[in-house]
Protein backbone atom coordinates (compact mmCIF):
# COMPACT_ATOMS: atom_id res chain seq x y z
CA UNK A 1 0.00 0.00 0.00
CA UNK A 2 1.39 3.47 -1.13
CA UNK A 3 2.73 5.57 1.59
CA UNK A 4 0.78 9.21 1.82
CA UNK A 5 3.28 12.01 2.28
CA UNK A 6 2.86 14.54 4.60
CA UNK A 7 2.85 17.43 2.04
CA UNK A 8 -0.07 15.21 0.56
CA UNK A 9 -2.15 15.98 3.45
CA UNK A 10 -4.94 18.25 3.22
CA UNK A 11 -5.54 19.99 6.44
CA UNK A 12 -9.13 21.50 7.07
CA UNK A 13 -10.30 23.84 9.16
CA UNK A 14 -11.84 22.11 12.50
CA UNK A 15 -15.51 22.68 12.50
CA UNK A 16 -17.08 22.89 15.83
CA UNK A 17 -20.42 21.03 15.72
CA UNK A 18 -22.46 20.38 18.39
CA UNK A 19 -22.99 17.10 20.29
CA UNK A 20 -26.14 15.13 20.16
CA UNK A 21 -27.84 14.46 22.99
CA UNK A 22 -30.31 11.46 23.89
CA UNK A 23 -34.14 12.51 22.82
CA UNK A 24 -35.35 13.96 26.54
CA UNK A 25 -36.62 11.35 29.03
CA UNK A 26 -34.67 8.52 26.89
CA UNK A 27 -31.36 6.80 28.08
CA UNK A 28 -28.57 4.55 27.13
CA UNK A 29 -27.97 1.41 28.63
CA UNK A 30 -24.25 1.20 28.89
CA UNK A 31 -22.76 -2.11 28.83
CA UNK A 32 -21.66 -1.66 32.75
CA UNK A 33 -25.28 -1.78 33.62
CA UNK A 34 -26.11 -4.79 31.26
CA UNK A 35 -24.85 -7.58 33.19
CA UNK A 36 -27.80 -6.74 35.60
CA UNK A 37 -30.21 -6.41 33.11
CA UNK A 38 -29.09 -9.80 31.67
CA UNK A 39 -29.50 -10.65 35.47
CA UNK A 40 -32.76 -9.35 35.67
CA UNK A 41 -34.29 -10.85 32.85
CA UNK A 42 -32.92 -14.00 33.07
CA UNK A 43 -34.88 -14.97 36.29
CA UNK A 44 -37.54 -13.53 34.86
CA UNK A 45 -37.61 -15.77 31.74
CA UNK A 46 -36.83 -19.05 33.78
CA UNK A 47 -39.16 -18.74 36.39
CA UNK A 48 -41.84 -17.61 33.51
CA UNK A 49 -41.33 -20.54 31.66
CA UNK A 50 -41.39 -22.98 34.77
CA UNK A 51 -44.69 -21.91 35.26
CA UNK A 52 -45.52 -22.87 31.92
CA UNK A 53 -45.59 -19.44 30.28
CA UNK A 54 -44.41 -18.96 26.29
CA UNK A 55 -42.90 -15.78 25.42
CA UNK A 56 -44.68 -13.44 22.78
CA UNK A 57 -43.37 -10.25 21.09
CA UNK A 58 -46.17 -7.83 19.66
CA UNK A 59 -45.19 -4.72 17.73
CA UNK A 60 -44.18 -1.30 19.26
CA UNK A 61 -45.92 0.49 17.29
CA UNK A 62 -49.83 -0.04 17.29
CA UNK A 63 -53.34 1.70 15.88
CA UNK A 64 -54.09 4.18 18.97
CA UNK A 65 -57.74 3.40 19.06
CA UNK A 66 -56.19 -0.26 20.70
CA UNK A 67 -54.64 2.16 23.96
CA UNK A 68 -58.16 4.30 23.94
CA UNK A 69 -60.43 1.53 23.76
CA UNK A 70 -57.96 -0.22 26.02
CA UNK A 71 -56.26 1.35 28.49
CA UNK A 72 -59.48 4.15 28.30
CA UNK A 73 -59.88 7.52 27.07
CA UNK A 74 -59.81 8.98 30.53
CA UNK A 75 -56.83 7.51 31.83
CA UNK A 76 -53.66 9.91 32.01
CA UNK A 77 -51.71 7.68 29.34
CA UNK A 78 -53.99 7.99 27.04
CA UNK A 79 -54.99 11.81 27.56
CA UNK A 80 -51.39 13.30 28.17
CA UNK A 81 -48.48 10.94 27.73
CA UNK A 82 -48.76 8.76 24.39
CA UNK A 83 -46.27 9.25 21.66
CA UNK A 84 -49.20 9.51 18.72
CA UNK A 85 -49.00 10.06 15.14
CA UNK A 86 -50.40 9.66 11.83
CA UNK A 87 -48.72 7.69 9.07
CA UNK A 88 -48.08 8.66 5.66
CA UNK A 89 -51.06 6.42 4.87
CA UNK A 90 -53.07 8.30 6.99
CA UNK A 91 -53.14 5.59 10.28
CA UNK A 92 -53.42 7.09 13.48
CA UNK A 93 -50.82 5.13 15.46
CA UNK A 94 -49.14 5.10 18.58
CA UNK A 95 -45.76 3.93 20.23
CA UNK A 96 -47.31 1.29 22.72
CA UNK A 97 -47.33 3.04 26.92
CA UNK A 98 -47.68 -0.69 27.85
CA UNK A 99 -47.89 -4.27 27.35
CA UNK A 100 -51.82 -5.61 27.66
CA UNK A 101 -53.37 -3.98 25.42
CA UNK A 102 -50.74 -5.35 22.58
CA UNK A 103 -50.81 -8.89 24.17
CA UNK A 104 -54.64 -9.14 24.31
CA UNK A 105 -55.14 -7.73 20.66
CA UNK A 106 -52.79 -10.70 19.68
CA UNK A 107 -54.66 -13.26 22.06
CA UNK A 108 -58.04 -12.08 19.62
CA UNK A 109 -56.02 -11.74 16.35
CA UNK A 110 -54.31 -15.19 16.37
CA UNK A 111 -57.64 -16.83 17.08
CA UNK A 112 -55.82 -18.19 20.93
CA UNK A 113 -59.33 -18.87 22.20
CA UNK A 114 -59.13 -22.26 20.13
CA UNK A 115 -55.73 -23.10 22.14
CA UNK A 116 -56.18 -24.86 25.41
CA UNK A 117 -56.79 -22.14 28.25
CA UNK A 118 -55.94 -20.58 30.30
CA UNK A 119 -53.23 -19.10 27.78
CA UNK A 120 -50.07 -17.80 29.43
CA UNK A 121 -47.87 -15.37 27.53
CA UNK A 122 -44.80 -12.94 28.74
CA UNK A 123 -43.29 -10.46 27.02
CA UNK A 124 -40.56 -7.86 27.22
CA UNK A 125 -39.84 -4.80 26.20
CA UNK A 126 -39.66 -1.04 25.58
CA UNK A 127 -42.55 1.22 26.44
CA UNK A 128 -42.85 5.03 25.91
CA UNK A 129 -45.01 7.52 27.92
CA UNK A 130 -44.83 11.27 27.40
CA UNK A 131 -44.02 11.83 31.21
CA UNK A 132 -42.10 14.45 32.94
CA UNK A 133 -38.75 12.94 33.48
CA UNK A 134 -37.12 12.04 36.71
CA UNK A 135 -35.73 9.37 38.51
CA UNK A 136 -37.40 6.42 37.64
CA UNK A 137 -39.55 7.88 35.40
CA UNK A 138 -38.94 7.99 31.41
CA UNK A 139 -40.33 8.32 28.47
CA UNK A 140 -38.94 5.18 27.37
CA UNK A 141 -38.48 2.60 29.73
CA UNK A 142 -38.31 -1.30 29.29
CA UNK A 143 -41.33 -4.05 31.32
CA UNK A 144 -40.90 -7.33 31.79
CA UNK A 145 -44.82 -8.63 32.14
CA UNK A 146 -46.67 -11.71 31.83
CA UNK A 147 -50.42 -12.39 31.01
CA UNK A 148 -52.87 -15.40 31.45
CA UNK A 149 -56.09 -15.37 29.43
CA UNK A 150 -59.15 -17.58 29.93
CA UNK A 151 -58.88 -18.25 33.56
CA UNK A 152 -61.21 -16.17 36.22
CA UNK A 153 -60.91 -18.09 39.12
CA UNK A 154 -59.52 -16.50 41.98
CA UNK A 155 -56.43 -19.28 42.75
CA UNK A 156 -55.16 -17.48 39.53
CA UNK A 157 -54.98 -14.06 40.89
CA UNK A 158 -53.09 -15.18 43.70
CA UNK A 159 -50.76 -17.51 41.04
CA UNK A 160 -50.12 -13.98 39.57
CA UNK A 161 -49.03 -12.30 42.42
CA UNK A 162 -47.11 -15.61 43.92
CA UNK A 163 -44.97 -15.46 40.26
CA UNK A 164 -44.63 -11.28 40.64
CA UNK A 165 -43.35 -11.87 44.51
CA UNK A 166 -41.13 -15.10 43.42
CA UNK A 167 -39.48 -12.71 40.26
CA UNK A 168 -38.07 -10.16 42.69
CA UNK A 169 -36.95 -12.54 45.29
CA UNK A 170 -35.03 -14.19 42.66
CA UNK A 171 -33.57 -11.51 41.27
CA UNK A 172 -32.57 -10.76 44.88
CA UNK A 173 -34.68 -7.69 45.63
CA UNK A 174 -35.12 -7.61 49.25
CA UNK A 175 -37.96 -5.23 51.66
CA UNK A 176 -41.12 -5.71 49.26
CA UNK A 177 -44.36 -5.09 50.18
CA UNK A 178 -47.55 -6.42 48.27
CA UNK A 179 -50.32 -3.73 48.38
CA UNK A 180 -53.78 -5.31 47.33
CA UNK A 181 -57.57 -3.89 46.52
CA UNK A 182 -60.18 -5.22 44.88
CA UNK A 183 -61.97 -2.65 42.41
CA UNK A 184 -64.85 -4.51 41.53
CA UNK A 185 -66.73 -5.20 38.37
CA UNK A 186 -69.29 -3.16 36.02
CA UNK A 187 -71.93 -4.35 38.04
CA UNK A 188 -70.94 -2.93 41.67
CA UNK A 189 -68.49 0.04 40.89
CA UNK A 190 -70.87 2.26 39.58
CA UNK A 191 -72.69 2.78 42.53
CA UNK A 192 -69.62 3.20 44.56
CA UNK A 193 -68.51 5.32 41.96
CA UNK A 194 -71.56 7.48 42.59
CA UNK A 195 -71.15 7.07 46.09
CA UNK A 196 -67.79 7.97 46.26
CA UNK A 197 -68.40 11.32 43.89
CA UNK A 198 -71.25 12.69 46.29
CA UNK A 199 -68.42 12.38 48.88
CA UNK A 200 -65.90 14.35 47.24
CA UNK A 201 -67.98 16.88 46.36
CA UNK A 202 -68.75 18.00 49.66
CA UNK A 203 -64.70 18.04 50.25
CA UNK A 204 -64.47 19.70 46.67
CA UNK A 205 -62.59 23.07 48.13
CA UNK A 206 -59.76 20.79 49.46
CA UNK A 207 -58.71 19.11 46.15
CA UNK A 208 -55.72 19.85 44.16
CA UNK A 209 -56.95 21.32 40.21
CA UNK A 210 -56.21 17.87 39.14
CA UNK A 211 -58.36 16.13 41.05
CA UNK A 212 -61.32 18.85 40.99
CA UNK A 213 -60.67 17.18 37.25
CA UNK A 214 -60.87 13.74 37.88
CA UNK A 215 -63.95 14.46 40.01
CA UNK A 216 -65.82 14.59 36.44
CA UNK A 217 -64.03 12.32 34.42
CA UNK A 218 -62.80 9.63 36.17
CA UNK A 219 -63.49 9.28 40.32
CA UNK A 220 -62.03 6.34 41.16
CA UNK A 221 -58.31 8.17 40.24
CA UNK A 222 -59.22 10.53 43.18
CA UNK A 223 -57.97 8.05 45.60
CA UNK A 224 -54.70 7.64 43.99
CA UNK A 225 -53.71 11.50 44.07
CA UNK A 226 -50.35 11.67 45.94
CA UNK A 227 -50.62 15.50 46.86
CA UNK A 228 -50.80 15.99 50.76
CA UNK A 229 -53.99 17.60 50.63
CA UNK A 230 -56.00 15.49 49.02
CA UNK A 231 -54.08 12.23 50.74
CA UNK A 232 -55.72 13.86 53.90
CA UNK A 233 -59.60 13.33 51.97
CA UNK A 234 -58.60 10.05 50.86
CA UNK A 235 -57.94 8.84 53.88
CA UNK A 236 -61.73 9.70 55.14
CA UNK A 237 -62.94 7.96 51.92
CA UNK A 238 -65.68 5.15 51.77
CA UNK A 239 -63.72 2.15 50.78
CA UNK A 240 -64.88 0.13 47.79
CA UNK A 241 -64.04 -3.30 49.67
CA UNK A 242 -67.32 -2.59 51.94
CA UNK A 243 -69.34 -2.36 48.40
CA UNK A 244 -68.53 -4.92 46.48
CA UNK A 245 -70.92 -7.40 44.91
CA UNK A 246 -71.16 -10.78 46.63
CA UNK A 247 -69.09 -12.14 43.73
CA UNK A 248 -66.66 -9.71 43.28
CA UNK A 249 -66.53 -10.10 47.43
CA UNK A 250 -66.43 -13.63 47.55
CA UNK A 251 -63.79 -13.34 44.60
CA UNK A 252 -61.22 -11.16 46.56
CA UNK A 253 -61.75 -12.91 50.11
CA UNK A 254 -60.65 -16.55 48.17
CA UNK A 255 -57.77 -14.71 46.73
CA UNK A 256 -56.65 -13.37 50.18
CA UNK A 257 -57.12 -17.05 51.40
CA UNK A 258 -54.77 -18.02 48.70
CA UNK A 259 -52.16 -15.60 49.27
CA UNK A 260 -52.25 -16.48 52.62
CA UNK A 261 -51.79 -20.32 52.25
CA UNK A 262 -49.07 -19.45 50.08
CA UNK A 263 -47.52 -17.10 52.96
CA UNK A 264 -47.40 -13.92 51.22
CA UNK A 265 -47.30 -10.95 53.44
CA UNK A 266 -49.59 -8.65 51.73
CA UNK A 267 -50.91 -5.22 52.82
CA UNK A 268 -54.98 -4.15 52.04
CA UNK A 269 -54.81 -0.81 50.23
CA UNK A 270 -58.14 0.49 49.77
CA UNK A 271 -56.96 3.43 47.98
CA UNK A 272 -55.06 1.58 45.25
CA UNK A 273 -56.86 2.30 42.18
CA UNK A 274 -54.05 1.96 39.26
CA UNK A 275 -53.91 4.12 36.26
CA UNK A 276 -55.08 1.63 33.32
CA UNK A 277 -59.28 1.48 33.08
CA UNK A 278 -59.10 -2.50 31.99
CA UNK A 279 -58.89 -3.07 35.89
CA UNK A 280 -62.03 -5.65 37.10
CA UNK A 281 -61.40 -7.15 40.66
CA UNK A 282 -58.06 -7.78 41.94
CA UNK A 283 -55.67 -4.83 41.39
CA UNK A 284 -52.36 -4.73 43.08
CA UNK A 285 -48.74 -3.38 43.23
CA UNK A 286 -45.54 -4.43 44.59
CA UNK A 287 -43.55 -1.60 46.21
CA UNK A 288 -39.96 -1.15 48.00
CA UNK A 289 -41.09 -0.62 51.61
CA UNK A 290 -38.01 1.93 51.64
CA UNK A 291 -39.09 5.40 50.53
CA UNK A 292 -37.57 6.69 47.17
CA UNK A 293 -35.90 10.51 47.05
CA UNK A 294 -38.76 11.88 46.79
CA UNK A 295 -39.85 10.45 49.99
CA UNK A 296 -42.31 8.42 48.33
CA UNK A 297 -42.64 4.59 48.47
CA UNK A 298 -42.48 3.58 45.02
CA UNK A 299 -43.71 1.01 42.75
CA UNK A 300 -41.68 -1.73 41.42
CA UNK A 301 -44.28 -3.48 39.27
CA UNK A 302 -48.25 -3.81 39.00
CA UNK A 303 -51.37 -5.63 37.53
CA UNK A 304 -54.37 -7.31 38.39
CA UNK A 305 -57.26 -8.53 36.68
CA UNK A 306 -59.15 -7.09 33.55
CA UNK A 307 -62.05 -9.27 32.60
CA UNK A 308 -63.36 -7.33 30.60
CA UNK A 309 -60.89 -5.78 28.40
CA UNK A 310 -60.88 -9.23 25.56
CA UNK A 311 -64.26 -8.02 24.79
CA UNK A 312 -63.84 -4.56 24.77
CA UNK A 313 -61.14 -4.89 22.28
CA UNK A 314 -63.46 -7.38 20.01
CA UNK A 315 -63.00 -10.91 21.37
CA UNK A 316 -65.11 -12.53 23.20
CA UNK A 317 -66.02 -13.15 27.30
CA UNK A 318 -62.14 -13.77 28.20
CA UNK A 319 -61.26 -13.63 32.03
CA UNK A 320 -57.37 -12.51 32.15
CA UNK A 321 -55.36 -11.10 34.57
CA UNK A 322 -51.50 -10.17 34.63
CA UNK A 323 -48.28 -8.29 35.72
CA UNK A 324 -45.59 -6.27 34.89
CA UNK A 325 -42.84 -4.71 35.94
CA UNK A 326 -40.24 -1.53 34.93
CA UNK A 327 -36.92 -3.35 34.65
CA UNK A 328 -35.24 0.39 34.94
CA UNK A 329 -36.70 0.63 38.41
CA UNK A 330 -35.70 -2.55 39.68
CA UNK A 331 -32.41 -1.84 38.82
CA UNK A 332 -32.00 1.32 40.42
CA UNK A 333 -33.28 -0.90 43.79
CA UNK A 334 -30.90 -3.23 43.33
CA UNK A 335 -27.96 -0.95 43.02
CA UNK A 336 -29.30 1.08 45.98
CA UNK A 337 -29.20 -1.69 48.03
CA UNK A 338 -25.67 -2.02 46.98
CA UNK A 339 -26.62 -5.51 45.22
CA UNK A 340 -23.79 -4.23 42.48
CA UNK A 341 -23.50 -6.89 39.77
CA UNK A 342 -20.16 -5.47 38.71
CA UNK A 343 -19.80 -8.68 37.23
CA UNK A 344 -15.73 -9.23 35.92
CA UNK A 345 -15.12 -9.63 32.50
CA UNK A 346 -12.57 -12.82 32.73
CA UNK A 347 -10.32 -14.08 29.92
CA UNK A 348 -8.78 -17.09 30.43
CA UNK A 349 -5.94 -15.99 28.20
CA UNK A 350 -4.56 -13.23 26.56
CA UNK A 351 -2.60 -12.74 23.28
CA UNK A 352 0.21 -10.20 23.08
CA UNK A 353 1.71 -9.71 19.92
CA UNK A 354 4.16 -7.07 18.93
CA UNK A 355 5.22 -5.75 15.25
CA UNK A 356 2.71 -6.73 11.85
CA UNK A 357 4.19 -9.96 11.49
CA UNK A 358 3.21 -11.06 14.73
CA UNK A 359 -0.30 -9.30 14.94
CA UNK A 360 -1.62 -11.27 11.46
CA UNK A 361 -0.42 -14.65 13.33
CA UNK A 362 -2.16 -13.33 16.58
CA UNK A 363 -5.30 -12.54 14.49
CA UNK A 364 -5.72 -16.40 13.42
CA UNK A 365 -4.80 -17.52 16.40
CA UNK A 366 -7.40 -15.48 18.13
CA UNK A 367 -9.83 -16.91 15.57
CA UNK A 368 -8.18 -20.66 16.51
CA UNK A 369 -8.55 -20.02 20.16
CA UNK A 370 -12.65 -18.66 20.15
CA UNK A 371 -13.64 -21.95 17.56
CA UNK A 372 -11.61 -24.25 20.47
CA UNK A 373 -14.16 -22.36 23.32
CA UNK A 374 -11.30 -20.67 24.69
CA UNK A 375 -12.40 -17.61 26.26
CA UNK A 376 -9.39 -14.87 24.59
CA UNK A 377 -8.70 -11.32 25.11
CA UNK A 378 -6.53 -8.87 22.70
CA UNK A 379 -5.33 -5.92 22.06
CA UNK A 380 -4.82 -5.56 18.49
CA UNK A 381 -3.65 -1.89 18.61
CA UNK A 382 -1.14 -1.61 21.49
CA UNK A 383 2.36 -2.10 20.48
CA UNK A 384 4.06 -2.31 23.81
CA UNK A 385 4.26 -5.48 25.57
CA UNK A 386 4.11 -4.23 28.97
CA UNK A 387 0.53 -2.60 28.19
CA UNK A 388 -0.69 -5.94 26.75
CA UNK A 389 0.29 -7.81 30.04
CA UNK A 390 -1.35 -5.22 32.04
CA UNK A 391 -4.50 -5.80 30.09
CA UNK A 392 -3.97 -9.64 30.37
CA UNK A 393 -4.10 -8.82 34.44
CA UNK A 394 -7.31 -6.94 34.23
CA UNK A 395 -8.40 -9.54 32.86
CA UNK A 396 -7.46 -12.12 35.40
CA UNK A 397 -5.69 -13.76 32.62
CA UNK A 398 -4.21 -17.30 33.29
CA UNK A 399 -1.60 -17.32 30.47
CA UNK A 400 -0.30 -14.33 28.34
CA UNK A 401 0.71 -16.15 24.84
CA UNK A 402 3.44 -13.82 23.51
CA UNK A 403 3.92 -13.40 19.53
CA UNK A 404 6.88 -11.01 18.61
CA UNK A 405 8.56 -11.00 15.56
CA UNK A 406 10.99 -13.93 16.28
CA UNK A 407 8.02 -15.91 16.98
CA UNK A 408 6.25 -14.76 13.79
CA UNK A 409 9.02 -15.70 11.87
CA UNK A 410 9.60 -19.23 13.48
CA UNK A 411 6.16 -20.06 13.46
CA UNK A 412 6.18 -20.43 17.63
CA UNK A 413 3.93 -18.52 20.58
CA UNK A 414 5.70 -18.12 23.86
CA UNK A 415 3.29 -19.31 26.65
CA UNK A 416 3.91 -17.08 30.18
CA UNK A 417 2.08 -18.36 32.86
CA UNK A 418 0.60 -14.87 34.49
CA UNK A 419 0.97 -15.74 38.27
CA UNK A 420 4.95 -17.30 37.97
CA UNK A 421 6.05 -15.46 34.82
CA UNK A 422 7.33 -18.57 33.64
CA UNK A 423 7.62 -18.70 30.21
CA UNK A 424 7.90 -21.91 27.59
CA UNK A 425 8.43 -21.31 23.43
CA UNK A 426 5.65 -23.88 21.88
CA UNK A 427 5.19 -24.67 18.10
CA UNK A 428 2.24 -22.86 17.29
CA UNK A 429 0.73 -26.50 15.93
CA UNK A 430 0.25 -27.55 19.68
CA UNK A 431 -0.34 -24.10 21.16
CA UNK A 432 -4.28 -25.06 21.90
CA UNK A 433 -3.91 -28.65 22.75
CA UNK A 434 -1.10 -27.15 25.62
CA UNK A 435 -3.80 -24.09 26.53
CA UNK A 436 -6.46 -26.76 27.43
CA UNK A 437 -4.03 -28.79 29.09
CA UNK A 438 -3.11 -26.25 30.98
CA UNK A 439 -6.91 -24.64 31.76
CA UNK A 440 -8.26 -28.56 32.88
CA UNK A 441 -4.89 -28.21 35.59
P1 LIG B 1 -48.04 0.18 35.04
O1 LIG B 1 -48.17 0.21 36.51
O2 LIG B 1 -48.51 1.36 34.29
O3 LIG B 1 -48.81 -1.13 34.56
O4 LIG B 1 -46.54 -0.10 34.64
C1 LIG B 1 -45.88 -1.22 35.15
C2 LIG B 1 -44.53 -0.82 35.72
O5 LIG B 1 -43.76 -0.16 34.71
C3 LIG B 1 -44.58 0.20 36.86
O6 LIG B 1 -44.81 -0.41 38.09
C4 LIG B 1 -43.19 0.78 36.79
O7 LIG B 1 -42.25 -0.07 37.44
C5 LIG B 1 -42.88 0.77 35.32
N1 LIG B 1 -43.10 2.10 34.70
C6 LIG B 1 -44.26 2.64 34.32
N2 LIG B 1 -44.07 3.86 33.79
C7 LIG B 1 -42.73 4.08 33.85
C8 LIG B 1 -41.87 5.17 33.45
N3 LIG B 1 -42.36 6.25 32.87
N4 LIG B 1 -40.54 5.05 33.68
C9 LIG B 1 -40.03 3.94 34.25
N5 LIG B 1 -40.78 2.89 34.64
C10 LIG B 1 -42.11 2.96 34.45
C11 LIG B 1 -48.87 -1.56 33.27
O8 LIG B 1 -48.22 -1.08 32.39
C12 LIG B 1 -49.77 -2.75 33.09
N6 LIG B 1 -49.73 -3.15 31.68
C13 LIG B 1 -49.39 -3.89 34.01
C14 LIG B 1 -50.24 -5.10 33.82
C15 LIG B 1 -49.90 -6.24 33.18
N7 LIG B 1 -51.49 -5.24 34.23
C16 LIG B 1 -51.95 -6.43 33.87
N8 LIG B 1 -50.99 -7.03 33.20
Amino acid sequence: MPRLKKQNIIKRPRRKTTPLQTVKGMRDVLPKEQFIWEHILNKSRKLCEDFGFQKIDTPILEYTELFERGVGQVTDIVEKEMFSFETRGGSKVSLRPEGTAGVARAYIEKGMSRWTQPVKLYYEGSMFRYENPQEGRYREHHQFGFEIFGDGCSAIDAQTIYLAWKIFQKIGIKNLAIQINSIGCSECRPNYKNLLTDYYELKINKLCVDCKKRLVKNPLRLLDCKEDKCLQVAAAAPQIIDHLCSDCHDHFKNTLEFLDELELPYVLNSNLVRGLDYYTRTVFEIWSSGPDSSGRQSSLGGGGRYDNLVEVLGGGDVPAVGFSFGIERIVKKLLNDGRGLDKKVVKQVFIVQLGDAARKKALKLFDKLIDSKVSVGESLGRESIKSQLKIANKFNSKMALIIGQKEALDGTVIIRDMESGIQEVITMDKVIVEIKRRLKK
